[in-house]
């Protein structure tokens, strides 16, 4: 989308809308007071409610308007990125091409959270649709005043760069699997290698098996897809810290031979929602000169079942030496992890974070919204939290509580890969993780909750692209 700055609105531009914050009175929150002398007969006679999230829409043969209610209390940036995310959706069958918004003297976060609400509320997953050529075009253009901001063009260049990483994740979730499987994955590193994003390199089954990823390859041995282990390096000169993001990409998850309910499997073409946050997050840093190296690890297979599968009591040896018993086989995001999160010691990381849609239970926990955070770096665990929450991606921590380590004791291997009890599936599969991130600091996201049920303000359902932007931000957190 091309973004610029602008003095003064046009009137009479074509397929132009300008978008106005007001409040439940009828007050400009930002701009000039005349500019909602339209709307002073609506909010007089009662037309225009006092609830925040109301939108109010002017037609005319030039540019039009599309006033936003934001209710009766001083409007907050999560407001303001919902409202906007509103706005766009509703502008969309209107076939409007350039959104005028006029920012001036709002705070950067509010800002922020307009430009967001723009990029990432306007996404849509058309690449399937026969008829997406007859669908009404998204926005071209998004224009916005930034006077008396702070905020320069560059910084809101960089936030829409952001949110592109995060409509990439989002993409990558919603492709079907019969087309996105571990090697279609790793051609798309390859794909943004060539794009100048970093450097990538792709281990196959053959050099998987010399890593002795045996925790990985045996989820993938039960299908027909090959395993890819993917590894996107960007690496700045004088690279101020580094971190290694290590992402779940399950690119189809039934389970394996303890298979899941019918209803419970279309979903699970999104179990590689962890892969694709690192993916966004790695497809960002270049556009926004990210001073640090970051290496993103991507352990991607498919958990099938079939003759060659593993059988529920099997027990491998981890790359960590650990030997495992995998007394159930849709456990197997923590399976593939373990391998990763073990590899990433290579790269001397001064914080690993990895992302997963890893239990059910996080889901129950937590709500379909908000995702599960566990670590050993108490910084970097609230760093994500505050960001989180801040960003409207939110991120609540769970205790890898000591005691519970008990129950994932397995009678013949160093550990099961299930607990011994149906509670606490999230913190028990923390703990699982955590055996095999022991050397540096390290916080662990489970983003099942990135696979949406429902569509919310500005994100699709079944995959939301959670953590992308709150990890961007906690990197110059932690340095
Ligand atoms: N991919 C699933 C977790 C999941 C479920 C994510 C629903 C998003 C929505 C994971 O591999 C899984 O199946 N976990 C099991 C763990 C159990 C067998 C210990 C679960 O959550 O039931
Ligand atoms: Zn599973
Ligand atoms: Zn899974």
């Amino acid at each position: 989308m091309k973004i610029t700055t602008y003095k003064q609105i046009p009137t009479k531009k074509k397929a132009a809308c300008r978008l106005v914050f007001v409040n439940s009175k009828g007050d400009v929150l930002a701009g000039p007071k005349k500019m909602a002398d339209d709307l002073t007969p609506f909010v007089e006679n009662g037309e225009f409610g006092k609830s925040f999230g109301t939108p109010f829409y002017i037609p005319s043969t030039g540019t039009r308007t599309l006033y936003m209610n934001m209710g009766e209390k001083k409007a907050t940036a999560i407001q303001f990125r919902r409202a906007t995310g509103k706005a766009v959706k509703l502008l969309k069958p209107k076939n409007i091409k350039t959104l005028y918004i006029d920012c001036q003297g709002l705070d950067e976060a509010s800002v922020r959270a307009i430009v967001e609400g723009v990029t990432l509320g306007s996404y849509d997953y058309l690449d399937y649709k026969s008829d997406k050529d007859k669908a009404p075009k998204s926005l071209e253009e998004m224009s916005l005043n930034l006077k008396n901001t702070g905020v320069t063009i560059k910084k809101v260049q960089a936030w829409s760069s952001i949110s592109d990483g995060v409509n990439l994740a989002r993409d990558l979730m919603l492709q079907p699997p019969n087309d996105l499987y571990p090697e279609t994955l790793a051609k798309k590193a390859k794909q943004l290698e060539k794009e100048g994003c970093f450097k990538a390199q792709i281990l196959k089954q053959p050099e998987i098996e010399k890593e002795n990823m045996n925790a990985l390859l045996s989820v993938s041995q039960g299908s027909e897809k090959a395993p890819r282990f993917i590894i996107m390096d960007y690496n700045p000169k004088g690279a101020k810290k580094t971190f290694v993001l290590v992402g779940k990409a399950v690119t189809f998850d039934s389970g394996g031979l303890s298979l899941k309910p019918s209803s419970a499997m279309p979903e699970m073409k999104g179990d590689m929602g962890g892969g694709a946050t690192v993916f966004g997050i790695m497809a960002s840093l270049e556009k926004i000169q990210c001073p640090h190296r970051v290496v993103g690890l991507v352990p991607s297979v498919e958990n099938m079942p079939s003759g060659t599968a593993t059988r529920p009591s099997d027990v491998v040896i981890s790359r960590a030496g650990i030997s495992i018993e995998i007394n159930n086989t849709d456990a197997e995001g923590r399976l593939i992890l373990a391998d990763a999160l073990d590899y990433a010691k290579n790269f001397k990381p001064d914080y690993v974070i990895d992302y997963a849609t890893l239990t059910g239970a996080c889901l129950v926990a937590l709500g379909p919204k908000i995702c599960g955070i566990m670590g050993n770096h108490q910084k970097l665990v609230d760093a994500m939290v505050k960001v989180g929450y801040s960003l409207d991606d939110p991120f609540w921590q769970l205790p890898l509580e000591e005691d519970y380590e008990a129950l994932l004791k397995s009678d013949v291997a160093d550990v099961s890969n299930i607990a011994n009890t149906r509670w606490g599936g999230t913190i028990t599969a923390g703990l699982f993780l955590q055996r095999f991130a022991k050397d540096y600091k390290w916080a662990h996201c489970d983003i099942a909750a990135s696979i949406l049920e429902k569509p919310d303000d500005f994100n699709p359902k079944g995959g939301s692209g959670a953590g992308v932007r709150t990890t961007i931000e906690v990197f110059d957190k932690m340095s």
